[in-house]
């Protein structure tokens, strides 16, 4: 197997030849204009009106989250299965996260959990699109309207995935995403709000930049930010790996839909399910769960042969969100979560890298799934 062909990140001339602008422009910092022009072609990439650039895609979610007024006393509806940044992003503007239980094949928040775990003190809710595949957006925008809930996106995984022809991160009140090493555009860290709402995007923007206002003059500060800004050089980094994206996400589907296919006989292998009315996916993390009794060797055992075999694969999170030692005692609500607590011990994820390669490569990668399912 090729496992040259999964290297990343990747870069090339085009990187280069806009970081040697920013550096010659001797404006490296977040006042070079190479970010608002980053923040102009992401928000169009992602079908949006603004785009807020951030240092990451951690505090691009507390912006968020302070940008629609939550703070201490309110709840937010968070899945038990994410990177930790969906709920620490919570608790860092002094609200509670409440985690609610994912689908069983999804992996995405079951929008039958958030509704039942929705108090009056519910403000919000944070769907995250887990390795790509959207959340049930329909049914997740109509409880965020029945309860007049502040739905944001973590759309950290998701450049480029669609529902129904809509860009992830243009549904809700807002997206967020991060540009950080793994993620399928990448300056090693960066992140983006996405919003159409214009005085939505003015309040991030000016918690990013210390409290200014457009216009507002240098030492003039209007509202409680701080230094959230985004550098020239990632943002040139950054607009290199936009042009790049739309060709790379096509080579992830091809491979992506090859090996589903190939991989569908195996008994007890269970890959994610992308729902019907998403048509365009980022691919970001191929996942899926082993049932040991059908096929006869577990999550473990499977993922020590896939791996011996040269395939990078990730056993899963070691636990829920609300099992880490920053929320065992306490600081949050935690509803039921059966899927969310079977999933830590049966499911993977191979990184996105592995899907990059040639057909050739793909089908090498096929045969040791299978082999590492005793097929
Ligand atoms: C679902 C999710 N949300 C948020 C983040 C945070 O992004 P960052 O690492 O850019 O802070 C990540 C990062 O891995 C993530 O996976």
């Amino acid at each position: 197997m090729n496992t040259e062909q999964f290297k990343w990140p990747v870069s090339g001339e085009r990187e280069v030849e806009l970081l040697r602008e920013v550096l010659q422009s001797g404006r490296w910092g977040g006042h070079s204009d190479f970010v608002p022009r980053l923040e102009r072609e992401f928000a169009a990439f992602v079908q949006c009106a603004h785009g807020v650039a951030a240092m990451n895609g951690t505090v691009t979610l507390e912006i968020a989250l302070a940008a629609a007024g939550v703070g201490p006393g309110d709840e937010v509806i968070v899945p038990a299965i994410s990177f930790v940044s969906t709920a620490m992003a919570v608790s860092r503007v002094g609200a509670t996260p409440v985690f609610v239980d994912i689908e069983p094949l999804s992996f995405n928040m079951d929008p039958e959990r958030a509704a039942a775990a929705v108090t009056a003190r519910t403000k919000a809710l944070i769907p995250v699109h887990f390795g790509g595949a959207m959340a049930a957006m329909d049914r997740l925008l109509a409880l965020a309207s029945r309860h007049s809930l502040t739905l944001i996106e973590d759309a950290a995984h998701a450049h480029g995935s669609e529902w129904e022809g809509r860009r992830a991160g243009s549904l809700g009140r807002a997206g967020s995403f991060s540009f950080q090493n793994s993620k399928v555009m990448t300056a090693g860290e960066g992140g983006m709000l996405t919003t159409n709402d214009e005085a939505f995007a003015e309040r991030a923007w000016s918690i990013v930049d210390q409290g200014r206002e457009r216009g507002g003059g240098w030492f003039f500060h209007y509202t409680l930010g701080s230094n959230y800004r985004m550098t020239g050089l990632q943002a040139a980094v950054l607009l290199a790996q936009l042009e790049r994206l739309p060709e790379q996400i096509c080579r992830r589907t091809r491979n992506a839909v090859l090996l589903r296919a190939e991989l569908a006989d195996v008994p007890g292998l269970a890959l994610q399910a992308v729902p019907s009315q998403q048509n365009a996916n980022s691919w970001y993390l191929l996942l899926g769960r082993i049932d040991a009794r059908r096929a006869g060797r577990t999550r473990d055992e499977f993922h020590r042969a896939l791996t011996a075999q040269g395939v990078p694969c990730t056993p899963f999170y070691p636990h829920t969100l609300y099992g880490n030692p920053l929320y065992r005692g306490g600081g949050c609500r935690v509803e039921p979560c059966p899927v969310a607590e079977a999933c830590i011990g049966d499911a993977f994820w191979l990184p996105h890298r592995v899907l990059l390669g040639d057909q050739e490569t793909t089908r090498a990668v096929v045969a040791a799934m299978r082999q590492a399912c005793g097929v």
